[in-house]
């Protein structure tokens, strides 16, 4: 169901400290916590004595602890201290995970150890690169992560799920353009000139005139998703005048039908204003909590009906996310055909390029 060999975001980089951090990723129970030179550590969420969740004990320094008879492990998951006894167990080694900090976000290497190279982190800079502020937050989905990719690359839901932050008439009406980038990703592109803002566009610009919208989605198997989101009031200039938003979806499998959702909405204008940053969180939980519900309804269905294949019927917005799982799929089966087969990120999207209305005839 998912790619093994490849770096996948387990959290914000803030919400590991140096106390335990548990979260289950690819159906493997983990722990995070920083040792005392701030360097991150993960190991398996197990105690090799009597199995029990090392999640239940706690960080001493540095070291992490078990709840149930106090062994204490390093970050490198070798047993440093048994209560009682001088010696410690040799041999004896919790799992550990590959990680690494980069842009505001802790990557773990789920797959053969061996492979992981941090050159393979995809670029997700906006998260903290200068020019740019990103609100962030997480939300827990009990749905497929591949459902959550589908709906990220079909956006015509906005129309219908957010009609009350992103979504209008015009989203739906507007024809789709998209492009396969390379075998990792997939671009659907919008344009929606001359239409009323949405409310959160409203917000973001500070009054309710008309504006030209565009809106690329932009998928990177297995679960790197963002969202151009590009307007300029009606009668200025779209390279001059353009505000942006970067919506990233990282969408990482905690188990089969349960995701981890964790986003960053970057934004290259009011950088310093506070009040715009904390209605960007609400409005984007909000929003989030909305794709939420649906989809965990759909989850809840296809269960039910023995995990039936979609669509069942093709309409136009099928094209990205039919497009993104052919991906997606094909990056699964090249490495079960080679285990040694690592996937090349692809870059998601160029700062030095505001997006120009498309040439071709949309679809
Ligand atoms: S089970 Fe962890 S110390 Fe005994
Ligand atoms: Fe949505």
């Amino acid at each position: 169901m998912f790619p093994k060999n490849c770096w996948y975001v387990a959290a914000h980089a803030h919400e590991v400290t140096a106390s335990l951090f548990a979260r289950t990723l690819l159906n493997q129970a983990v722990i995070f916590w920083r040792t005392p030179d701030g360097a991150i550590a993960a190991l398996e969420d197990r105690c090799p004595h009597r199995l029990v969740p090392l999640s239940t004990g706690k960080t001493v320094n540095g070291l992490v602890e078990c709840g149930y008879h106090g062994l204490r492990f390093d970050a490198e998951g070798a047993c440093a201290f048994v209560p009682g006894q001088d010696q410690t167990p040799k041999n004896v080694n919790v799992k550990k995970f590959p990680v690494a900090e980069r842009h505001a976000l802790v990557w773990i290497w789920m797959g053969e150890a061996s492979l992981a190279d941090e050159d393979l982190i995809p670029d997700m800079h906006w998260m903290d690169a200068p020019g740019w502020r990103a609100t962030t937050g997480y939300l827990h989905f009990n749905a497929d992560y591949r459902l959550v990719n589908d709906n990220l690359l079909d956006l015509s839901h906005e129309t219908y799920i957010h009609k009350h932050t992103i979504g209008n008439d015009a989203v739906a009406d507007a024809p789709v353009v998209t492009e396969v980038i390379d075998d990792r990703v997939v671009r659907a592109h919008r344009e929606m000139p001359n239409i009323d803002p949405p409310p959160f566009f409203a917000l973001a610009q500070g009054h309710d005139g008309r504006i030209n919208r565009w809106q690329i989605a932009i998928y990177m198997a297995p679960g790197f998703n963002m969202t151009e989101v590009g307007f300029h009031a009606v009668g200025t200039d779209r390279v001059d005048d353009h505000l942006m938003m970067r919506p990233i979806h990282l969408i990482t499998p905690e188990t089969d039908h349960t995701s981890h959702y964790i986003w960053g909405l970057a934004r290259n204008f009011r950088l310093d204003d506070d009040e715009l940053h904390e209605n960007i969180y609400t409005s984007t939980q909000q929003t989030f909590s909305e794709d939420r519900e649906l989809l965990e309804m759909q989850d809840c269905r296809l269960q039910e009906e023995g995990m039936p294949k979609l669509p069942q019927m093709a309409v136009k917005v099928d094209k990205a996310p039919v497009t993104g799982r052919r991906l997606l799929d094909a990056m699964i089966q090249r490495e079960t055909a080679d285990p040694s087969y690592c996937a090349v990120p692809a870059l998601l999207a160029d700062d030095g390029i505001v997006t120009q209305p498309f040439a071709q005839a949309a679809e």
